[in-house]
């Protein structure tokens, strides 16, 4: 099948004479989960904002569905569907929670044209029905709710935008474990109804265990890269050390 997203011998850097990435390409499938998996530092968010236009690559390209976009603006990208959750937040935390999806809903198009009144209600509507524990402080401010409920809100957002991409870093980061399984299973069911994901995780485990396909970023690096029975049934050496799996 056509790749989805993909990043042709991309090298990018935030300063002149230093690269983070290096000849970097990879290939997500539509409607598959690809994870990206590495040690801090290694360089995987500055991957993701490569695409998704805050870095421009020195070289290289990246594609979406066959077309060249390298280096658009995250706003023509979200034109083109692509989202991206950063590991920051990014919500108006003064507002409410459901104003913070209204802004958005105003924001978004469909078929080039902003979306109508009863698209943007019906929208925020289903995502306040996905997920309950927002539709039950629809009218607190965002900056209020708990870090697990900021970031539900997140993908709340994620869930109105109706991206066929979604770039996501590092969703669980600080977060309870059993809201971290939550996310995941979140991610697990937005890919089931057809958004393509590249999800950034150190949970090596997790990732292994639910993305398709699976690539290595060392040093800014692609080192390794795989389906998941690969990592499954014999794990990647470098990825068993950082497991702590003695061999
Ligand atoms: N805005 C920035 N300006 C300069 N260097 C940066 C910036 N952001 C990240 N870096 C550097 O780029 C390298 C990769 O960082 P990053 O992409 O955040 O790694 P990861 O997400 O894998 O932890 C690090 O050496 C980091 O210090
Ligand atoms: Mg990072």
């Amino acid at each position: 099948m056509k790749p989805l997203l993909e990043m042709v011998a991309v090298t990018a850097g935030y300063l002149e004479d230093i690269e983070i990435l290096q000849d970097v390409s990879l290939q997500v499938r539509k409607g598959t989960i690809a994870g990206l998996i590495g040690l801090n530092g290694a360089g995987k968010s500055t991957l993701i904002k490569t695409i998704y236009g805050f870095v421009r690559p020195k070289k290289g390209k990246v594609l979406l569905d066959g077309e060249e976009i390298t280096g658009l603006s995250p706003h023509h990208l979200i034109d083109r569907q692509v989202w991206f959750i950063p590991q920051e937040s990014s919500l108006f935390p003064y507002l409410t929670v459901e104003d913070n999806l209204l802004v958005l809903a105003r924001r978004l198009k469909a078929n080039g044209k902003p979306l109508g009144r009863a698209e943007r209600s019906h929208r925020l509507e289903h995502v306040l029905e996905r997920f309950p524990a927002l539709k039950a402080r629809r009218r607190q401010q965002a900056g209020d709710l708990s870090g697990g409920q900021q970031k539900m809100l997140e993908f709340g957002k994620a869930l109105l935008a109706q991206p066929r991409l979604c770039l996501i870093d590092e969703p669980t980061v600080g977060l309870a474990p059993l809201v971290a399984k939550e996310i995941y299973r979140w991610i697990e069911t937005f890919a089931e109804a057809g958004t393509t994901i590249l999800l950034i995780d150190h949970n090596v485990r997790e990732v292994v265990r639910f993305a398709d396909y699976i690539y290595v970023l060392s040093l800014g690096r692609i080192t390794a890269h795989g389906p998941r029975e690969d990592f499954q049934s014999d794990l990647h050496t470098q990825v068993r050390q950082w497991l702590g799996i003695n061999l």
